[in-house]
């Protein structure tokens, strides 16, 4: 290229730039602007949900900047590492070597965005009442960096009202304001940034429905701020649905939570009682699924795991009490699941016992640690709960899951001195019990059974094994 035209291209390539970095420092970023290209996106938090959604928006061509406090994770993404399993670091080498993806410590750095979304944890406290610690620090962040016409957008699950009474106060302090409103009226109301909510769908592992297939609820605190919001979704999912509040668009995916929660309750809770009767509930499921209509089969297991439907339920009853209100379904339900890993230890129990064994003294291997199968997820997990209490009542313990080769110190439980044992038939045949609490797909389970003494089965992952039956007990 000679001199002079290369001169001429930059020139005008940086005039381009410039006017583009102008429009977007004179305010014209109008709702509209945001449905279309080369958006620069912040996105707050690079975990389970932060980073298939950043890759999503880098992979329909916008510029996207990880924002984590974690630095070791900020380092790997821009070395083109994944610590998710099942997000290829391939997907990230390529947007970052194609500077669609970079990641940062540096908040400094959120004045540079177009829009800024919040994916930072929302988990419960002590007393099991929301934490909303991680989402007010990531508003107080933004705050001092929040632009005229900058667009923001909280997508952590969490009570209704969060996005008004939180985070819209701590963002109007520096002295822009997004007025709360709805309707007709307010259809073109000033507002001097966007602020919205819309709830992650992210469901990892989840091979028939990725990001881009799953429709997404969007709410403004205001029409220009929905709007806005839902221009920029449109653009990586087949369907954005609009609400007409935050605080509605709160309530969907609380509704969303409590619904599979109460549902997976009433099956434990059922199949208690199938035991009982000698009935097989899976038999039972799997049946009154065929019916086309009015069912949606549910399954139970040993205790509800994961990061969300143990947890967001608890938001919404912790606010429903400022209502005088008492979430009557959201108790029972938490009731019953959280003594579903009691009812595996007895299960052990009555199972060794028909063995002449108690737990005391029992070398009891239990698989899966992973809160569901094919994870690399063990927030939550009943497992935990599982290795607690069959330790407490004197097992020797052991574990297996091809994802947690060791575990490390959790919040609520050290097991920091456990490793994966190797599941090789002189191993497994070496435990007086085998508890399957997670069924990941790997496991060999006509081996397991043929070599094992005895099988608790909670997920009935044993249901193809012809062999070896009268070693397996149902849980
Ligand atoms: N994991 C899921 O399947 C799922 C599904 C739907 C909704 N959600 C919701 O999405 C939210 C995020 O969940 P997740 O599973 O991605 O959590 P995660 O723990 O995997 O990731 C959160 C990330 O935020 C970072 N972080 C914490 N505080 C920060 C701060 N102040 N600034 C910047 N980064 C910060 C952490 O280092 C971490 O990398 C939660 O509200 C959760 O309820 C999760």
């Amino acid at each position: 290229m000679p001199f002079a035209f290369l001169l001429c291209f930059l020139f005008a390539n940086r005039k381009k730039r410039n006017g583009r970095e102008r429009e977007r420092m004179s305010t014209e970023r109008k709702p509209e602007f945001f449905a279309g290209k080369g958006i620069q996106i912040g996105i707050i938090g690079c975990g389970y949900v932060g980073l298939p959604l950043a890759l999503r928006f880098a992979d329909v061509g916008h510029r996207v900047t990880g924002f984590d406090l974690d630095q070791s994770k900020v380092d790997k993404l821009n070395a083109g590492q994944s610590y998710i399993q099942h997000i290829p670091a391939a997907k990230i080498k390529e947007h970052v070597q194609a500077k669609h993806f970079s990641a940062t410590s540096d908040f400094s750095v959120l004045k540079q965005m177009d829009a800024v979304l919040i994916c930072v944890p929302t988990p419960l406290d002590e007393r099991r009442e929301p934490d909303l610690t991680y989402v007010e620090q990531t508003a107080k962040a933004i705050a001092p960096n929040l632009q005229r016409s900058q667009l923001i957008v909280l997508e952590s699950t969490t009570y209704p009202g969060t996005t008004e009474e939180l985070v819209l106060p701590i963002l109007e302090k520096g002295g822009l304001k997004c007025p709360i409103a709805r309707g007709p009226a307010a259809e073109n109301i000033a507002t001097d940034f966007y602020l919205a909510f819309s709830p992650e769908r992210e469901d990892p592992g989840n091979k028939q429905y990725g990001l881009a297939q799953i429709p997404k609820v969007v709410g403004g605190i205001n029409p220009p701020s929905g709007r806005a919001a839902m221009g920029l979704y449109a653009q990586i999912v087949s369907r954005v649905v609009p609400v007409t509040s935050t605080r509605a668009a709160e309530m969907v995916k609380l509704l969303e939570n409590i619904f599979r929660c109460v549902n997976i309750a009433m099956v434990n809770e059922l199949k208690q009682l199938c035991l009982r009767m000698d009935l097989d509930i899976w038999e039972v499921i799997d049946s009154a699924a065929t019916k086309p209509f009015g069912f949606m089969p549910f399954y139970p297991g040993p205790g509800l795991g994961g990061h969300c439907i143990p947890v967001d339920p608890y938001y919404l009853s912790w606010k429903a009490r400022e209502y005088d209100f008492a979430t009557r379904f959201i108790e029972l339900a938490g009731e019953i699941n959280t003594e579903m890993p009691y009812h595996v230890v007895n299960a052990v129990a009555s199972a060794l016992n028909d063995r002449q064994k108690s737990i005391k003294g029992s070398k009891i291997l239990l698989l899966g640690v992973a809160y569901k199968k094919d994870v690399d997820d063990l927030r939550e997990s009943p497992s935990l709960k599982l290795l607690e209490l069959l330790t407490g009542r004197g097992a020797n313990l052991d574990y297996n899951d091809p994802y947690f080769p060791a575990l490390h110190k959790m919040r609520h439980y050290d097991f920091s001195n456990k490793r994966s044992v190797e599941l090789t038939p002189a191993n497994v045949a070496a435990y007086d019990c085998v508890l399957i609490a997670t069924d990941h797909s790997s496991y060999d389970y006509d081996a397991i059974v043929n070599n094992a003494k005895l099988v608790v089965d909670t997920r009935n992952a044993t249901r193809r094994v012809k062999q070896g039956r009268e070693k397996i007990v149902p849980c």
